[in-house]
């Protein structure tokens, strides 16, 4: 028989649609997979994901920031209280659309992770894919990233680029990026579960990784 490992107990918050959200609780249904999700959050009541999640089986709460008025502590110490006791000990944010401050991220402190829409450190906030387009960039992408209390900034843990083409316009892109993401998030948080992230200096070390093996090159060369 195989010993039974204890997998890292993560939590999830979200605001919307939560397509990020299930592609983590689909990785997580693998008998292998490190991790397990224990609570998904909402900040928004009406957020598409929590559905989903409830399909899936995950424990869902709500909380309303707005029901905090201005006092963002305390939201943020409600965020912990709730995750504590569904025994989060990993925080993923998934299209989670509240900044943080930096109370919530020294209590979380490299046990707090985001996916973003673009190649970090460029095009951080909103709009990235239209934003994308106007630069002209020929390479796009996403990133997962550990969460300081500056926007869209920590650590990076994993990247992918992906193409821009010609006739994109910002649907077509934003769903390239996306499916991007759906690969990137769940090996994030496998890194993370498996012990093999280190944060030092600010900078993200990854065990074991193997080296990619070719340039991605747009427009290709001959
Ligand atoms: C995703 O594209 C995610 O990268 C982005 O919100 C979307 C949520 O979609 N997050 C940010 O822009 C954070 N700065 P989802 O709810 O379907 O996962």
């Amino acid at each position: 028989m195989v010993a039974n490992v204890a997998r890292l107990k993560a939590g999830i918050l979200i605001s919307g649609r939560g397509s990020n959200m299930q592609a983590l609780i689909e990785a997580c249904r693998a008998p292998r997979f490190p991790a397990e999700i224990a609570l998904v959050l909402s900040n928004e009541a009406a957020a598409a994901g929590l559905a989903r999640a409830r399909e899936a089986g995950i424990a869902t709460r709500v909380l309303d920031h707005r029901g905090f008025g201005k006092d963002r502590a305390a939201f943020e110490r409600a965020l912990t209280a709730a995750l504590e006791e569904a025994g989060v000990e990993f925080v993923c944010l998934a299209g989670f659309m509240r900044l943080l401050t930096d109370t919530f991220v020294d209590r979380w402190r490299d046990r707090l992770i985001n996916i973003h829409p673009s190649l970090l450190p460029a095009f951080r906030g909103l709009d990235t894919h239209r934003r994308a387009l106007e630069a002209g960039v020929r390479l796009h992408g996403c990133t997962v990233h550990f969460v300081r209390a500056a926007m869209d900034d920590g650590p990076i843990i994993v990247q992918a680029a992906v193409p821009v083409l010609a006739d994109d316009d910002e649907a077509r892109l934003a769903a390239r990026v996306l499916a991007a993401e759906h690969r990137c998030y769940p090996l994030a948080l496998r890194l993370a579960a498996e012990g093999r992230l280190a944060v030092e200096n600010e900078r993200c070390r990854v065990a074991g990784a193997p080296a990619p093996e070719a340039a991605l090159i747009n427009p290709p060369p001959a």
